[in-house]
């Protein structure tokens, strides 16, 4: 029987809020792999990136996703878990997957704006713009997105409303 929730997506598409939203709705549990991240490492997501680079980073995210509860709790993931297979079949455990996905051209406005200033860049190399970190990693990403999608949102073109009614319906006929 399906009990979690899991919630992937690139960064800026809307996670967050609609974990929140499900979680009031469906009187659960929330999760966020980022706030578990900060609150091991004792340093926000942006300065330990700068201090110990992605690897480093990646590998306490491994961590963090393999201590996760298997009951019923709606998991809110950093966009990267599905960098590495082995935290995705960790999170497929016992959950529906969902993909919170947005325009690319709209994530790039949301995480332009100056209340999301902490992201670090995904990519390495040096004077790339967040227009272009985010338009070519997203590219790369979305395929990964797809492939373990169990059931699709988009906060561009559908309400906060409409999307958590479509994920509820999803996950109600699997939990029971
Ligand atoms: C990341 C997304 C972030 C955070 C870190 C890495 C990514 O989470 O985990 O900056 O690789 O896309 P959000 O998707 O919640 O911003």
């Amino acid at each position: 029987m399906t009990q979690r929730l899991v919630l992937i997506g690139f960064r800026g598409a809307g996670k967050s809020t609609l974990a929140a939203e499900l979680a009031s709705r469906l009187t659960m549990e929330m999760i966020s792999t980022d706030v578990e991240i900060e609150r091991r490492t004792g340093t926000r997501i942006a300065d330990f990136v700068v201090q110990n680079g992605w690897e480093e980073f990646r590998r306490i995210e491994g961590e963090v996703i393999a201590a996760l509860p298997r009951e019923r709790v709606i998991i809110d993931c950093g966009g990267g878990v599905i960098e590495h297979p082995d935290n995705m079949r960790r999170l497929r455990e016992n959950a529906l997957i969902v993909w919170v996905d947005a325009d690319v051209e709209d994530i790039i406005t949301r995480l332009t704006g100056d209340n999301n200033a902490h992201r670090p860049l995904l990519s390495a190399s040096s004077g790339v713009s967040m227009a272009e970190d985010t338009r070519s990693n997203y590219a790369r990403r979305k395929p990964l997105y797809e492939q373990w999608c169990g059931v699709y949102v988009n906060t561009s073109q559908n309400s906060l409303e409409e999307a958590s009614k479509h994920i509820i319906e999803t996950f109600t006929t699997l939990s029971h």
